[in-house]
């Protein structure tokens, strides 16, 4: 069998230990022969491919990024881009193609599936929204990563008696937001799921601090957003893609909680720092299951399939369900843990 792999969207740790993990297995178990295309789908639009063999992905377990290269191109909206995709596909014998990504990338994969491209979907993205799955790849590496860093900022903030806002990512979901303040012990967590009310928060860390010197954090989702007439915000940039550029939430909530409480607060955002670097064990042995599943799926025909973490094991899914909607923090989550210290 000829075996294509390729990463798209934006990068997260864990996904070169996923094409290795496809090479092996694929190399190993079947004797197959792999091909890599070079960012994304662009490389499948514009036959751009490199070789790939065990030999190739010696030492990428650990690194970050992808050494395939990655970008938002969607075919679908390329001139003749699926007509030209099908046919690098033919011209180079390809029999599976394993498109490892996130909600746009796997988007994409499923239209083609619906064409007749043989296509299995690894999940990945640090927000954790992919439908249909417990988790992506990369999205306990960029919780660890933020955990760390707000366990450093802990110290600075009662030193001071500050209030530090912490802006992670998360355009759409509050995964990361949730699990790094829990994690952390965060004084207030903000999440796109759930709209805020600034004077709210300021209630509560005012509060915080009249019991006397007492360090606040406050973890913010760059996706957060003010519940309707509480905060103007200005409006976002929209990159090539019709991707709004979001960050600088949190240098807004900062500036308004300040003046709401009179304390001092300062403003963080960890932004891409969460995305890039080594990944998590966690996220290498993920990546590591997928990759085998999903050479696995490829040779049994189960095409515009998915490979996704069910509770211990890997199993299949649709990519229709995969991306039928975003995996949004449920309410329950919320509830449960997301209140239980905010105190
Ligand atoms: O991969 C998803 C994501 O991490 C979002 O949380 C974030 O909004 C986006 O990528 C930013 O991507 P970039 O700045 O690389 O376009």
């Amino acid at each position: 069998m000829r075996v294509g792999v390729l990463t798209g969207g934006g990068d997260c740790p864990g996904l070169n230990a996923a094409i290795r993990a496809v090479v092996r297995k694929s190399t190993v178990s079947y004797g197959d022969e792999i091909l890599g295309f070079r960012n994304g789908w662009n490389g499948v639009v514009e036959d751009d491919t490199i070789p790939l063999d065990v030999a190739r992905c010696r030492g990428i377990l650990p690194r970050g990024g992808t050494i395939l290269g990655t970008s938002r191109i969607n075919p679908y909206k390329v001139e003749d881009g699926v007509a030209r995709s099908v046919a690098t596909l033919e011209r180079h014998g390809v029999d599976a193609l394993v498109a490892i990504g996130g909600e746009g990338t796997l988007s994409v994969a499923r239209q083609l599936a619906e064409e007749g491209v043989p296509v299995v979907g690894i999940p990945k993205t640090i927000d954790n929204d992919v439908n249909a799955t417990d988790s992506t790849i990369g999205f306990n590496t960029a919780v660890q990563v933020a955990v760390e860093a707000i366990d450093r900022l802990h110290t600075t903030a009662e030193s001071h008696d500050r209030v530090m806002v912490c802006e992670v990512m998360g355009r759409h979901v509050g995964w990361i937001a949730l699990y790094s303040g829990v994690a952390a012990g965060a004084a207030v967590i903000i999440v796109p799921e759930e709209p805020f009310d600034l004077s709210l928060v300021a209630e509560h860390i005012r509060h915080r601090h009249e019991k006397g010197r007492f360090a606040s954090i406050v973890v913010a989702a760059e996706g957060a957003k003010p519940r309707p007439g509480t905060l103007e915000l200005p409006p976002p940039e929209i990159d090539q893609f019709d991707h709004e550029r979001l960050g600088g939430i949190g240098s807004v909530i900062a500036r308004e909680l300040e003046a709401l409480t009179s304390l001092e607060c300062r403003y963080i955002s960890f932004g891409h720092v969460l995305r890039g670097g080594t990944p998590s064990a966690f996220d290498r042995v993920l990546a590591t299951r997928f990759g085998i599943a999903a050479v696995e799926a490829a040779h049994d025909g189960a095409f515009g399939q998915m490979v996704a973490l069910h509770g211990p094991s890997i199993e299949r899914v649709t990519l229709t369900e995969a991306t039928k909607t975003l995996k949004h923090l449920d309410e329950s989550l919320v509830e449960g843990i997301g209140r239980l210290f905010l105190e």
